[in-house]
């Protein structure tokens, strides 16, 4: 197994480019099962849960050529069913039941599973689709499902539910009426799959907004889109070049998404310039403690929650953190008290107490997010930080150890 070794300390500087959405990218591949013809998608980054999609599209009997400009020929698809194997190593699988649904009248998808950070239940995807006429059981920890033709229906969600909102958003497409889902969830990923499903002519209006509405159309056309930056990568790098107390500015990098990121790091102290698609961020230290609750956007997104957890550990005094979203996603925090750090959890509450200096120390990330929490805090620690199992951050950031060397990060990857 492979693992990160930081020698800390350093003060990260220059330019670097944030790559396209992870999360984004994940659903417009799903969406190709849509329709025949070669969709094609730019700005793909080449991260293992896009090559896991990749397979799983495959399996499926997509034909696929490229990397970052993909070329998706979704015309033979030979099978329709999603195995476990596959869902279980990504849950954004679950998203092709959806599209297969509304195409081919049927498909076999195994359920996800628990996951390190939650349960994770997918019932509202569930219960979405029986409302727009699917048959569905669940036999062998698979959800079979069929249905002679989706038909358009009113649907409020429980919750907010990102996924939720991209499997019912694609099967509507090729539903019959309109599909109105009210409480849906309004993140930037939800607008870019939109505008990728308009691209092959699909008829939706107020993604963004928690009411969406899809016309279905009989028929739509191959996917022309390119993926959106990757928001949560991009603030994940603004975070390096504050906790090391550099100077680092993120080209590409999606502004007009990324506010309650961007506000808490200014409450904080650090000095942010934004133009359109560029963010420069710098601070020393003198960090203040702050408040902050995980919320659906355009609330503080769960997946900075590791990440600015790791700044507040040296901030000067005590910082509370509200995780809503996810139930258990908080284990960074054993790892981050390995490395001086002083937080306590309580309940959906974690309490950091800023202290003067993290010192390194081999620690081991849980998953994506709290691989990234990690890096972060070795980068600012003193002497070395080895981070192992790094197989999760693999599966989410683009090259993030490479971009961090180029900023003047003394990181490598080793066997361990
Ligand atoms: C997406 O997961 C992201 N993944 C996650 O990114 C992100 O943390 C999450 O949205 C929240 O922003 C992808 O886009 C591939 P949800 P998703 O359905 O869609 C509950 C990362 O690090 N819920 O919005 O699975 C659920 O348990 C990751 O990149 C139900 O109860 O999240 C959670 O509490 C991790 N029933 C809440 O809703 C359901 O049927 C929000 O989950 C569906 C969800």
């Amino acid at each position: 197994m492979e693992c990160i070794v930081i020698n800390g300390g350093r003060p990260l500087q220059g330019l670097v480019a944030a790559s396209g959405a992870k999360n984004s990218a994940l659903a417009v591949m799903a969406a190709t099962l849509l329709c025949s013809g070669e969709h094609r998608i730019s700005g793909v980054p080449e991260l293992c849960d896009i090559s896991t999609m990749k397979r799983l599209l495959e399996h499926l009997g997509v034909r696929i050529t490229g990397s970052a400009d993909l070329r998706l020929d979704a015309t033979h698809i030979d099978i329709v069913d999603a195995p476990y194997e596959l869902v279980k190593t990504m849950r954004a699988s679950f998203l092709v039941l959806g599209p297969l649904l509304a195409r081919f009248g049927n498909a076999r998808v195994s359920l996800p599973g628990g996951c390190a950070i939650g349960l994770r239940p997918v019932d509202i995807h569930i219960k979405a689709l029986e409302a727009m006429g699917a048959h569905i059981s669940i036999e062998n920890g698979y959800v079979n499902a069929f249905c002679e033709r989706m038909r358009g229906a009113r649907i409020l969600f429980d919750m907010p539910t990102v996924g939720g909102t991209e499997n019912i958003m694609m099967a509507a497409c090729l539903a019959d009426g309109v599909t109105v889902i009210e409480n849906a969830a309004r993140e930037p990923e939800i607008i870019d799959l939109a505008a990728a499903l308009r691209s092959a002519g699909a008829l939706i209006t107020g993604d963004g907004t928690g009411t969406i509405t899809i016309e279905g159309v009989r028929q739509l056309a191959p996917i022309v889109h390119t993926v959106m930056p990757d928001r949560i990568e991009a603030g994940t790098l603004l975070i390096a070049g504050a906790i090391t107390e550099g100077d680092v500015t993120v080209e590409n990098c999606p502004v007009a998404y990324m506010g309650a990121t961007l506000e808490k790091l200014r409450d904080i102290g650090c000095i942010i310039d934004e133009s359109e698609n560029c963010a420069r961020i710098r601070a020393d230290r003198g960090l203040k403690p702050v408040e902050v609750t995980t919320s659906p956007y355009p609330g503080f997104p769960t997946d900075m929650q590791a990440q600015l957890m790791s700044l507040l550990t040296l901030a000067g005094g005590t910082s509370l953190i509200r995780e809503t979203i996810f139930e258990n996603r908080f284990i960074h925090v054993a790892e981050l008290d390995r490395m001086g750090a002083r937080i306590r959890v309580e309940r959906d509450c974690a309490v950091v107490t800023g202290v003067e200096q993290l010192e390194g120390a081999r620690v081991m990330a849980s998953d994506l997010r709290a691989s990234a929490s990690l890096i972060l805090a070795g980068l600012a620690a003193r002497g070395t930080t080895v981070v192992s199992r790094i197989y999760h951050l693999d599966r989410g950031y683009e090259a993030l150890e490479e971009k961090l060397r180029r900023l003047g990060a003394d990181i490598r990857r080793e066997q361990e």
